[in-house]
């Protein structure tokens, strides 16, 4: 007698498709990487790692895809909190343009599988220039953590997904220790939000029906925009980025100043804008946006904190999330977007697990 074994089925869990398993492991990948670098109530780095970030007097990140986004994140989150100038260039840039060797200044290559061509070639061509390189990666053994002089991990766990998803957020995780380490300011702030931060994702994941509702009535859209500022302009960017990776929609993100410099030039009635409004300085910057782009007839979706009022008279719909450092928000928000990604892939009949035309890994040229 045999037994039908699904081994893809098995390893799914359950779930439809791998991403979908992977977006709710967030709350135990991210529980997984704070862990190996928070505990009892302190950071834990290995001592060269230490030194090395905290002597730093330039840092440069950089990454591809998802990863560059990471880089993004964390360049506003370091400068902010540590007053550390934080340079970011995509990988597949850096390995071509002259590099300008700056004093003190050490790298940071972000890689999900560590094995991104452009990213091992940029790691390459700065160890040449005698620049103390770190990888994070989330790969043991990876050729990126063989290459680079020092190497941290995220524990996310396998990723089988193309569309990157816990990895990324433990990448920003991890950014947010290394922020936190160098920080100026007083730390144990940033601590508590950090650890408090995994359980808040679970509150997300929990109320992804009311995403999945949102998808329905818009997943036929053919035009969508995510705009933001700051850390909200990164999310725009990785969110556009899944969207268009797994639902084959057309998205576009902009950093919500330039609105007026070319993209409200697209809005119309057929264009669905979201807005990513969790930096309370510039809540009344986005609001009038929002308004610019409704006036064009646009449906626009609101995603901000849960005590925030600013936009209820503007938006269609909001997206609230729990509260927390608004310089953490971006582990919260890119989950409303992963989330939405994947409702519209799946309405739209795709598989969201194997888009077409793209790899998990692009290890050649
Ligand atoms: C591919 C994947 C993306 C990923 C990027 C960088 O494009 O589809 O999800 O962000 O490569 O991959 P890495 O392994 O270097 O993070």
């Amino acid at each position: 007698q045999t037994i039908d074994w699904d081994m893809e089925a098995a390893e799914k869990c359950g779930f439809e498709h791998f991403m979908l398993k992977e977006i709710c492991e967030q709350p135990k990948a991210l529980r997984d990487t704070l862990r190996a670098r928070y505990k009892d109530g302190s950071l834990s780095f290995p001592v060269q790692i230490e030194n090395l970030l905290e002597n730093c007097k330039h840092l440069l990140i950089t990454g591809c895809g998802t990863a560059y986004h990471a880089a993004m994140v964390a360049s506003y989150v370091i400068e902010q909190v540590a007053g550390l100038p934080v340079e970011v260039l995509v990988a597949s840039e850096l390995r071509y343009r002259p590099h300008i060797r700056k004093e003190g200044e050490v790298c940071l290559l972000i890689s999900q599988s560590g094995e991104t061509a452009d990213t091992i070639a940029s790691l390459r061509l700065l160890k040449e220039l005698g620049i103390p390189t770190i990888a994070l990666t989330n790969v043991v053994g990876c050729t990126l953590s063989r290459e680079a002089d020092w190497v941290l991990y995220t524990q996310a766990g396998p990723e089988i997904a193309v569309a990157s998803t816990k990895a990324f957020t433990t990448q920003l995780l991890s950014l947010f220790t290394i922020a936190s380490l160098i920080a100026k300011q007083e730390r144990s702030g940033l601590l508590e939000a950090l650890d408090q931060l995994p359980g808040k994702t679970q509150l997300l994941i929990d109320r992804q029906e009311d995403i999945q509702r949102f998808a329905a009535s818009q997943f036929n859209k053919t035009k969508v925009f995510f705009m933001g500022r700051l850390v909200d302009f990164a999310i725009s960017l990785e969110s556009a980025l899944k969207l268009k990776e797994i639902s084959y929609t057309h998205s576009e993100a902009f950093a919500a100043g330039e609105l007026k410099h070319g993209p409200i030039a697209l809005v119309d009635t057929s264009t669905l804008v979201v807005a990513l409004c969790t930096q309370p300085s510039l809540y009344a910057k986005m609001d009038s946006n929002i308004k610019e782009v409704k006036a064009r007839g646009a449906t626009a979706l609101v995603i901000t904190f849960e005590d925030v009022h600013t936009f209820d008279d503007t938006a269609d719909a909001i997206f609230r999330l729990p509260q927390t450092h608004p310089l953490f928000s971006p582990v919260l928000s890119v989950i409303v977007s992963q989330l939405y990604a994947y409702y519209c892939s799946v309405l739209k009949g795709n598989d969201p697990d194997k888009p077409r035309n793209l790899a998990k890994s692009v290890t050649v040229e």
